[in-house]
């Protein structure tokens, strides 16, 4: 199937999460979670002449919110904040390139909702 590569991509980053732990002092802090399932996310940004110098994530979850947050770290990282905040719904679809019924693309946009509610506002 077509997808199957894309699947293993979600699956790599799920077990071999990238940008995964804390930074001290973040310029920017989220953290949300998905009342449903317990899926919960935190994400810490470091800003650095208007880039995002470093970004990680805690948390834990399914497959898809793991993977797909973890997938939006790397994307984030050298981005201008401007830049970063134009990130959307349809720029997760296209990081994940598999079709998202209702149930998943709550899972997929979990990581990035807590990212536009930290770049929202600064601490
Ligand atoms: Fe909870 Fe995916 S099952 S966010």
């Amino acid at each position: 199937m077509a997808y199957d590569i894309y699947q293993e991509e979600i699956l790599e980053h799920y077990k071999n999460p990238h940008n995964k732990g804390s930074i001290e002092h973040p310029d920017l802090f989220g953290h949300g979670n998905n009342p449903v399932c317990g899926d919960d996310i935190s994400i810490y940004v470091k800003i650095s002449d208007g880039k995002i110098s470093a970004v990680s994530f805690d948390g834990r979850g399914c497959a898809i919110s793991q993977a797909s947050v973890s997938m939006l770290t790397d994307k984030l990282k050298g981005m201008s904040l401007e830049e970063a905040r134009k990130m959307d719904i349809d720029g997760v679809k296209e990081m994940l390139h598999i079709p998202l019924s209702a149930v998943r693309l709550k899972c997929a946009t979990l990581g990035l909702k807590v990212f536009q509610e930290a770049a929202g506002e600064t601490r």
